[in-house]
C-alpha cells in the first residue's frame, strides 16, 4: 500500500511495520458470534492476550460520550485520545469523566491543543473514529491517510467534497463511512433488499416511530426507502411520547405479512456497531467501504457454504 504524500514511503513503511492490526486484531474472535473467549491464537499458534487495537475518538459529545463507554469497556480496544471541539484543561482521562473504572489513557484534548502529528507520534493508533461533525475530518485526515491508519466516520451529513476526500483517502487506508452504524439497522437494510429480490412483487411499507418533539423524517427511514427503490414521501412517520427510535419495513403478500423491525435501546448500539465494524474493516484491503459492504459476506458466504 502506497503512502499519502510520503514520497519516500518512511512514514508509511514504519507505520505499517509498527502497526499490530494486521497481525493482532484478532479476526477471528467475534464477540456477536463467539463466546467471548479473551484470547485467540494467532497465525504461529501462540496465544495472544486481544485488546490490542489502539483507537483514538473524535467527538465527545452526545454519541462520542457512548461510544468511548463501550470502547472503554472493550477487551479488544484500548481507548488512547479523545479529541472534542472545545478546550480541555488539565487533558483529564475521558473514562474519569465519563465514570468508567478503566486503565485505557483516554487522554481528552480540544482540538486546538494539539498537533495531530506529534500526537501520533506520542500515542500511535490503528484507528481513527470520527463521531464529531462534517468538518472534524479536517484533523486527521492527511495524517491518517500518510501513516495508514484506517477511519471509521459516522458523520450522518458530509457535502459533496468531503464524501469525495474521503473516497480519495480510501486509495491509501481502508475507510469506512456509516451515516447510521448500528448493526441492527444495517442489518435490517440487507435482510429487507434479499427479500425484495426474492419477491419483487410484494407490496413495501417504511414506518418510522420516534419521540414527539421530533420534527423531521428519519434520516435513517429514508436511507431505508432509498435502499428499497422506495420514495422518502412514503414513509409513514409515527410521532409519540419519548420512543427513541423505531424503523419497520412491512412486506405484505397476498397471503401474508412480514415486518423487519429494529428498535434503539441506547446510543451505546452506536458503539457496538463501531466494534463490529472495526474488526471486520481491520482485515480488508485499503478501500472505502460501507457498512452493507462489511456484512454481506456474512449473508452470502454463509448461504453458500449452505
Ligand atoms: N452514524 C451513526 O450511526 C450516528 C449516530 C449518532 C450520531 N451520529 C453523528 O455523529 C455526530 C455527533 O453527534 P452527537 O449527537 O454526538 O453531536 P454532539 O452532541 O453535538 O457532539 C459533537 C461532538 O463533536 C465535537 N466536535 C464538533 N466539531 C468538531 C471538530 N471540528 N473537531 C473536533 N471535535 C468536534 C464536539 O465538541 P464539544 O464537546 O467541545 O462541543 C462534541 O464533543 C453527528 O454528525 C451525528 O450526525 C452518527
Amino acid at each position: 500500500m502506497r503512502p499519502y504524500s510520503d514520497p519516500e514511503g518512511i512514514i508509511g513503511q514504519r507505520a505499517g511495520k509498527d502497526r499490530q492490526t494486521e497481525s493482532t486484531f484478532p479476526p477471528r474472535h467475534n464477540p456477536f458470534i463467539d463466546s467471548g473467549d479473551a484470547a485467540y491464537s494467532d497465525d504461529n499458534n501462540q496465544k495472544s492476550e486481544v485488546g490490542t487495537l489502539k483507537v483514538g475518538l473524535i467527538g465527545f459529545g452526545r454519541t462520542g460520550k457512548s461510544v468511548a463507554s463501550v470502547l472503554l469497556n472493550s477487551s479488544d480496544t484500548t481507548l488512547e485520545w479523545v479529541i472534542r471541539g472545545s478546550a480541555t484543561p488539565g487533558h483529564r482521562s475521558a473514562a474519569e469523566c465519563l465514570g468508567v473504572d478503566s486503565n485505557n489513557p483516554a487522554t481528552l484534548f480540544g482540538r486546538d491543543e494539539l498537533r495531530i502529528d506529534e500526537l501520533l507520534e506520542r500515542q500511535p493508533v490503528d484507528l481513527i473514529i470520527d463521531f464529531s461533525s462534517s468538518d472534524g475530518i479536517e484533523l486527521y485526515a492527511e495524517e491518517a491517510g500518510r501513516r495508514g491508519i484506517a477511519i471509521i466516520s459516522a458523520i450522518s451529513h458530509y457535502p459533496e467534497e468531503r464524501i469525495a476526500q474521503l473516497q480519495a483517502l480510501g486509495q491509501h487506508t481502508r475507510i469506512l463511512w456509516s451515516p447510521n452504524i448500528t448493526l441492527g439497522i444495517n442489518f435490517l437494510i440487507l435482510a429487507a433488499k434479499i427479500l425484495k429480490q426474492i419477491a419483487p412483487d410484494a407490496d413495501i411499507e417504511i414506518i418510522e416511530e420516534h419521540f414527539a418533539s421530533k420534527p423531521e423524517t428519519s434520516g435513517t427511514a429514508k436511507v431505508i426507502a432509498e435502499s428499497l427503490d422506495k420514495c422518502s414521501d412514503d414513509i409513514k412517520s409515527i410521532r409519540a411520547g419519548g420512543i427513541v427510535g423505531r424503523h419497520e419495513i412491512l412486506f405484505g403478500f397476498p397471503y401474508q405479512t412480514v415486518r423487519l423491525s429494529h428498535e434503539s435501546i441506547a446510543r451505546e448500539a452506536f458503539g457496538n456497531g463501531v466494534l463490529f465494524a472495526a474488526r471486520n474493516l481491520l482485515q480488508r484491503e485499503a478501500g472505502f467501504y460501507s457498512m452493507q459492504d462489511l456484512l454481506e459476506p456474512y449473508f452470502y458466504d454463509k448461504a453458500a457454504s449452505g
